[in-house]
């Protein structure tokens, strides 16, 4: 079991042209948790997830892994692409499309990093893939294409894929909200087992039946802000801030949380 990442986010700044997206963000997320982004649409939950590995270019501050600025150098100073690559392999990432690959069998599109990135030998990449597949319950779809695999199946798909990395830090942007409902379940309970084994995990999602019950943390996020961080039961049974008790109201009336 791969050693779990941390990341510390200090004053982080984000603007696209003239707007300001991300605005003085400052948040741990601490090794080993999960740690859960909510809020209304447009509020930058995903602009943040994607400046923790630089998919998103932050304009100032900083965003550490394990102590490690990603991104620059030093400030104003970019990191050369390579040195990127290197810090990225210890990132998972899982969007809410699943992004396979049309003409590979599922087993393939695990593989394929592996060989291509890990430069692994076929078989050795093929027997991790295996095992990635099993452990999200797709043992005897292996061989399937992904036009052969519902959605949920397709997600556990890109799962294993990430997962067959090794990686010490997973970003998940809203990994179920393409799901059929009936197959979101399926996903999240993945997702958990990934948790129980102890992998630092940051997750925007909208299923706050997910937040309550695995995040260690929750983070609301509104108009660029990070405005409350704390244990899922403050943020999401006793909030402080007017702002999350009015997302959580209409949330309600909208789902049966
Ligand atoms: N490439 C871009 N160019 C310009 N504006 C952008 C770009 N990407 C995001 N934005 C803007 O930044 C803000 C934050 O976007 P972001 O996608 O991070 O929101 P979000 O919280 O993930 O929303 P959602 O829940 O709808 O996914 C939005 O107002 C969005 O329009
Ligand atoms: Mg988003």
């Amino acid at each position: 079991m791969p050693a779990a990442s941390s990341v510390e986010i200090r004053k982080v700044n984000k603007y696209f042209g003239p707007f300001h997206a991300l605005k003085n963000i400052d948040l741990t997320i601490p090794p080993g948790k999960v740690t859960c982004l909510i809020g209304p649409s447009g509020s930058g939950k995903s602009t943040l997830l994607r400046c923790i590995n630089f998919l998103e270019e932050y304009d100032s501050g900083e965003v550490r892994i394990d102590g490690q600025l990603i991104g620059y150098e030093a400030p104003g100073r970019k990191m050369s692409g390579r040195k990127l690559r290197e810090m990225r392999r210890s990132i998972g990432m899982v969007f809410q499309q699943f992004n396979l690959w049309p003409h590979m069998s599922a087993m393939e599109n695990v593989a394929e990093g592996l060989i291509r990135v890990r430069g692994m030998s076929k078989s050795e990449a093929g027997r991790r893939a295996a095992e990635a597949l099993a452990k999200v319950g797709l043992a005897d779809k292996m061989a399937n294409h992904p036009s052969r695999l519902s959605g949920g199946q397709q997600q556990r798909v890109a799962i294993a894929r990430a997962v067959a990395m090794e990686p010490k830090l997973m970003l998940f942007d809203e990994p179920t909200s393409a799901l059929d409902p009936e197959l979101v379940g399926e996903v999240l309970n993945v997702m958990k087992a990934l948790a129980g084994e102890g992998m630092t995990m940051a997750v925007v999602t909208h299923e706050m039946g997910f937040a309550a019950h695995v995040a260690d943390q929750v983070v609301f996020m509104e108009e660029g802000e990070v405005v409350g961080v704390d244990s899922p039961s403050r943020i999401l049974h006793h909030p402080q801030d007017a702002r999350i008790r009015s997302f959580l109201r209409t949330y309600r009336e909208r789902n049966s949380f």
